[in-house]
């Protein structure tokens, strides 16, 4: 496709979202980085949170994180560029070894952050035997410590999949709040202090959390949202599950970021209103320009925001940044991957 063909497609779906001058810019861009891609038997991976222009011009395969793992368990192309953060590419990596995998930027994640594999194992040491599961949002000596992983799309199920009366489930305090919720188990956060023992509460314990948050969800609050319905009695509110229970209870639906996709189209509200990454709005937006989508801009992910057109083309260009994940460390973390996605 040449400069003015994409160019006319971006503003097709863009011209709302986008300013005319950036749209031409990119379009330019968008064309470099897909001869690059074809060039290098590349395929582009997007999350859902990647910024409208790049998500809808050089992306091969969309998605939340569960998707993206699944679709980058099949490729056949010899590099995979991960439009997306840190945790997401090693996910790629531990699922094929043999792969290039590129990140545009190294991006981290306040989750990912949250816990080291040293947190990881003195917690089996405090509760041995109880079965360790990891949201993918963690890095891969992490998930080499884990039982199975899990997303937001899946957490519900893999903990509801294990016959164990008690498990460990790291690092989101909020998505762990709210799958304890909805499968009814009674959930504490303990210290790992060596003096502390066991008080009264952990003897009946089901599930035992960690007090990670992502710093993008844990900002928005029920006053948000009383607001949002005070102005806009119709709204219907979506809420991503690393939001707070309150929140999450407060919306009108919670799910992972393709579930909220989804939900939205399936819908027919006057308008709608993502409690989650800004860039997800434009997204549907240009994807169902019907739907009027509310924007709550004011907190934005730092580190998917690090993503960009120019920093994606010198990824291809200059095969940069290359993702590694040392083999002792990749062949435990991928059984905990595995074991995840044999879940559906
Ligand atoms: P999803 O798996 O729902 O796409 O979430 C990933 C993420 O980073 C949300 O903040
Ligand atoms: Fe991490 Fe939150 Fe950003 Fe997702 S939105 S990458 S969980 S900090």
């Amino acid at each position: 496709m040449e400069t003015e063909e994409m160019y006319q497609k971006l503003k097709t779906m863009l011209a709302d979202v986008v300013p005319d001058v950036e749209l031409r810019y990119k379009a330019e861009l968008a064309v470099e980085i897909n001869r690059l891609k074809k060039e290098r038997n590349a395929v582009i991976l997007g999350h859902n949170y990647m910024e409208p222009v790049l998500y809808h011009s050089v992306t091969d395969i969309q998605g939340d994180s569960l998707e993206l793992s699944r679709k980058a368990a099949e490729t056949d192309k010899d590099v995979i560029v991960f439009c997306g953060v840190k945790f997401m590419a090693e996910t790629a990596k531990i699922l094929n070894p043999t792969k290039t995998v590129l990140i545009p930027s190294m991006a981290g994640c306040s989750l990912a952050a949250s816990i080291t594999a040293a947190d990881v194992r003195a917690l089996k040491a405090r509760y041995p035997g109880v079965p360790v599961v990891t949201y993918v949002n963690t890095y891969a000596d992490v998930k080499a410590e884990s039982d199975i992983c899990c997303t937001s799309g899946n957490a519900r199920a893999v903990v509801e999949s294990l016959e164990s009366d008690t498990i460990i489930f790291l690092p989101d305090e909020y998505l762990a709040r709210n799958v304890a919720r909805e499968t009814g188990k009674h959930i504490i956060f303990p210290s790992l202090d060596k003096s502390a023992s066991p008080n009264e509460s952990e003897l009946d314990i089901q599930m035992i959390g960690w007090k990670g948050r992502c710093e993008v969800h844990e900002k928005f609050t029920v006053e948000d949202i009383r607001s949002v319905r005070e102005q806009f009695p119709d709204v219907y509110i979506l809420a991503h599950p690393e939001c707070s229970p309150e929140v999450v209870a407060a919306s009108d639906y919670s799910g992972s970021t393709t579930a909220m996709i989804r939900a939205v189209q399936a819908t027919h509200a006057p308008r709608y209103l993502l409690l989650t990454e800004c860039s997800m709005g434009d997204n549907i937006t240009a994807a169902n320009p019907e739907k009027n989508m509310l924007r709550l801009c004011s907190v934005r992910c730092p580190h998917m925001n690090q993503i960009t057109m120019e920093n994606t083309r010198d990824s291809l260009k200059f095969n940069r940044f290359v993702v590694e994940v040392p083999e002792e460390i990749r062949v435990r973390a991928v059984s905990a991957v595995q074991r995840m996605l044999r879940i559906g």
